[in-house]
């Protein structure tokens, strides 16, 4: 076999074949017999799938599939993926500028709600109020989602709430007991930032045509692949586990639990969803300084609403915020 793509395509499906009994050993001759090819075409496939990242053993007579590279590809992050629509169709690239502005491009040519793009690295990784988003090589978690709901524009604030609850309850499972989220949604971990959220609308009046769900996560850094300025305020699963984690599986728990999440809020908006609010909020208690605009607001984090607000007791009396920047005031 000369062509390089049908040998391509035969290794993603002997890839499929072997990986279903990890750590066994099977048959090149079998092999062979299977896909009507000859054992130099499955030796040259097997070939392929080492170069693709994938741990084998190989002999002349046997292959033996050992590990898949933790790597953001399509084939990774779709295999075994449980859910009907997040991440059913994946865009996944090595490099972009901010996989954001790949979504908003594909989505304003039509696609398919639940579409992902996700990249190895971002050169100009985008994070709120103008601020860049550090996107070290096959450190953290990159990824951007298409979502297309139906209902209107005044509801599209809950879905970074949602998306820090999905996340919160990802990361949870990582590190027990030290996951909070600093409203609206920021994602701590025993104080520290290890994933943010930035969400960005695009609606007709009260219609929205789509919103792209762009989630950044500090996966498997050390403390010196962070800047200096952030390495205080920054961590990473891996630096709090004190293991290093595979990208894929944590980004495929992230997407089932999103699927849930973006369900929920389109049956029942927030409502169901106080309690956890409350528990993870690294908020509520605390004196906090609210940047809503130009405005300063000082208060106290009394509690977190059934819509998602902030509920602060300020010396004007008790206010309900639904967007800012919260500083957490020393006391
Ligand atoms: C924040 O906390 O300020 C939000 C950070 C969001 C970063 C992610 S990484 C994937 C997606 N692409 C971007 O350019 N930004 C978001």
């Amino acid at each position: 076999m000369n062509d390089p793509t049908h040998l391509e395509t035969l290794a993603d499906e002997i890839l499929l074949t072997i990986r279903r009994r990890p750590g066994r050993a099977q048959s090149v001759s079998a092999l062979s017999r299977r896909f009507k090819v000859s054992a130099q075409d499955i030796a040259d496939a097997l070939g392929i799938i080492t170069a693709w990242g994938y741990r084998l053993k190989t002999t002349r007579q046997e292959a033996t599939f050992l590990e898949a590279p933790d790597l953001l590809t399509s084939t990774e992050i779709g295999y075994k993926l449980k859910t009907k629509t997040i991440g059913q169709t994946i865009h996944a690239y090595h490099s972009v500028k901010s996989t954001n502005d790949i979504a908003a491009q594909l989505a304003a040519s039509g696609a398919p709600e639940g579409t992902i793009v996700t990249a190895e690295i971002q050169t100009k990784g985008r994070g709120r109020l103008s601020r860049s988003w550090h996107s070290p090589p096959h450190a953290g978690i990159y990824v951007s989602i298409i979502l297309r709901p139906t209902f209107p524009a005044e509801r599209a604030p809950g879905m970074s709430i949602m998306t820090a609850l999905a996340l919160a309850d990802t990361i949870e499972s990582y590190c027990p007991d030290r996951t909070g989220i600093k409203w609206p949604n920021d994602i701590l971990i025993s104080g520290r930032k290890v994933a943010g959220i930035l969400t960005e609308l695009t609606a007709e009046g009260r219609r929205i045509e789509y919103v792209i769900i762009g989630v950044g996560i500090n996966v498997n850094h050390r403390a010196d692949d962070f800047p200096l300025e952030l390495r205080s305020i920054a961590t990473s699963v891996r630096r709090v586990t004190r293991h290093k984690q595979s990208r894929v599986e944590l980004l495929k728990q992230f997407l089932v639990r999103l699927e849930k999440e973006y369900t929920r809020y389109q049956k029942r908006g927030l409502s169901t969803s106080r309690t956890r609010m409350r528990w993870y909020s690294s908020l509520i208690g605390n004196r906090v300084k609210l940047a809503h605009g130009r405005k300063i607001i000082d208060g106290v984090a009394l509690d977190i609403g059934a819509d998602g607000s902030l509920i602060l007791e300020t010396q004007q009396g008790t206010i309900s915020v639904s967007s800012g920047e919260v500083t957490v005031v020393k006391t």
